[in-house]
């Protein structure tokens, strides 16, 4: 069903009906839909645009289609256009042409934002949930590894010892940030477009606070051209997606390197890997590999709608209906993602002794050599040099750091005398790094105890927002 025919001579042609259809993939809005319906019937029925009678018609079929909707009962046929229509036309099949009384005052171009933000506001903040769960999942790996000292990297190369549980909780410090962005988002998005009708306003919806109000919005857009124009919330929601799969695929990406045999650090447990049809041996870390490669379609899906913004006339345009696909997408994968990290990082088996053999690698305390000279006063630009002048001087001899003598340090450079020998060790250079910020394991752990504080508020603070319907369906 159309519900635009009246001025038409001929019927759409197939290829237009094909290409214009959006009920296969809008269908998924059809909760929000009965539930604005509802709220919108109310106002009409107080303003006697539909009768008292007709009213209590119509709402209970709204009503009996909510369940229908939801034991798949009522669906979409192959003539249903969109959401809207298809709603439509259950009503009028349920209640007659009284049915069609609902579409008073409303236009599809302000109703299809009021379902999609509705439908955003639940799903962002579903996602919300999911990331405090590995955040959590993080924090009690962390909690495991506060005395455990691994190398850490720049450009991939050795460079300081760090405290491992804090390699481990970085992650989650990226994470409570998508988790910000999500009740940023609600804090400047949650404004009700409903009432803007085609762009105008419209004459049948004089409150439109109060329908924003009984929705869960928190206001209502200042202006209504805008208010059908604007889908930066939906470029922003797929902003957020896409930098927490970037986060995912980092996390990825670190798991498949340490969990290689030329690391070792890690064992995948056997429920969050898969193996080879050919190779028997095999064990691959396909969770880490797919949070890798979905980055891509998060990416690509910002990238999509900003394309399809740029540039576009105000008010509705057709193009908008390219806004939704994206986002199902990225709300898809990301669900379906996020469940399986956790699973993975909750159950990572860490190998201790493998991260711990190589802390001292590759010079990592070469640094120490040079703050213990500028602590001497000696300028760092010289305190550098000699320290690189020690690692040449192992480089060449085969030796490390812990291993040159008195004599060969003195030889290296007078202020070099036997105290620096307490610097150049693991423990000491990971302990000398005590501010909040930094990897000693007193900061460290006074850090992680912060973050679970501030997750276990976060936690409460999505339950507490999270309210999937109005509770009218
Ligand atoms: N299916 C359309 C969409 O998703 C609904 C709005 C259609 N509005 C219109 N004026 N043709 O954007």
């Amino acid at each position: 069903m159309t519900l635009w025919g009246g001025r038409f001579n001929k019927e759409p042609a197939d290829s237009l009906a094909a290409l214009s259809r959006s009920v296969h993939f809008d269908w998924r809005l059809a909760p929000y839909e009965i539930e604005v319906n509802l709220v919108h019937l109310k106002s009409l029925v107080a303003q006697a645009v539909i009768s008292k009678d007709d009213g209590a018609r119509i709402k209970e079929a709204l009503l009996e289609l909510a369940t229908e909707i939801g034991g798949g009962k009522f669906t979409y046929t192959k003539n249903d256009e969109d959401v809207h229509s298809a709603i439509e036309r259950g009503l009028i099949e349920k209640c007659g042409p009284v049915g069609g009384g609902i579409r008073a005052g409303r236009s599809r171009n302000d109703l299809v934002i009021t379902d999609f933000k509705l439908y955003l506001v639940d799903h962002l903040l579903e996602i919300a949930g999911e990331i405090c769960q590995l955040v959590q999942a993080f924090n009690n790996q962390a909690d495991k590894y506060l005395d455990l000292i691994a190398p850490g990297f720049t450009h991939t190369q050795h460079a300081q010892p760090i405290t491992f549980a804090q390699e481990l909780s970085k992650h989650s410090h990226g994470l409570v940030r998508d988790i910000d962005r999500i009740f940023d988002w609600l804090d400047r998005n949650n404004l009700s477009p409903f009432g803007a009708g085609a762009l105008a306003g419209s004459a049948l919806v004089p409150n439109p606070e109060k329908i924003a109000s009984e929705l869960g919005f928190s206001g209502v857009m200042p202006n209504s051209i805008d208010a059908v124009s604007d889908r930066d919330f939906a470029a922003e929601a797929l902003f957020i997606m896409a930098m927490t799969g970037v986060h995912l695929s980092k996390i990825g990406e670190e798991f498949i390197l340490w969990s290689s045999s030329e690391f070792g650090w890690v064992e995948i447990d056997d429920a969050y890997a898969t193996g080879s049809s050919i190779m028997p041996q095999k064990k691959n870390a396909d969770v880490a590999e797919l949070a890798r490669g979905k980055s891509g379609r998060f990416i690509g899906n910002l990238t999509a709608l900003l394309v399809v913004l740029k540039a576009m006339p105000f008010a509705y345009n057709r193009d908008l209906q390219e806004d939704k696909e994206p986002i199902f997408d990225s709300v898809d994968q990301l669900l379906l993602l996020l469940p399986a990290v956790t699973g993975m990082v909750e159950t990572a088996k860490f190998l201790p002794a493998k991260i711990s053999k190589t802390a001292d690698g590759g010079f990592s305390l070469a640094t120490e050599i040079a703050d213990f000279l500028a602590r001497k006063q000696i300028p760092f630009a010289t305190a550098h040099e000699v320290a690189g002048a020690c690692v040449k001087f192992c480089e060449k001899n085969g030796m490390t750091l812990q291993h040159l003598t008195t004599a060969q340090l003195l030889a290296i450079h007078p202020a070099l005398t036997d105290e620096v020998k307490a610097f150049i060790d693991v423990k000491g250079a990971v302990d000398s790094r005590g501010s909040s910020m930094a990897t000693s394991k007193k900061s460290v752990s006074a850090a992680l105890t912060l973050l679970k504080k501030d997750i276990s508020q976060i936690e409460s603070e999505v339950s507490k927002r999270r309210k999937p319907l109005s509770g009218m369906i």
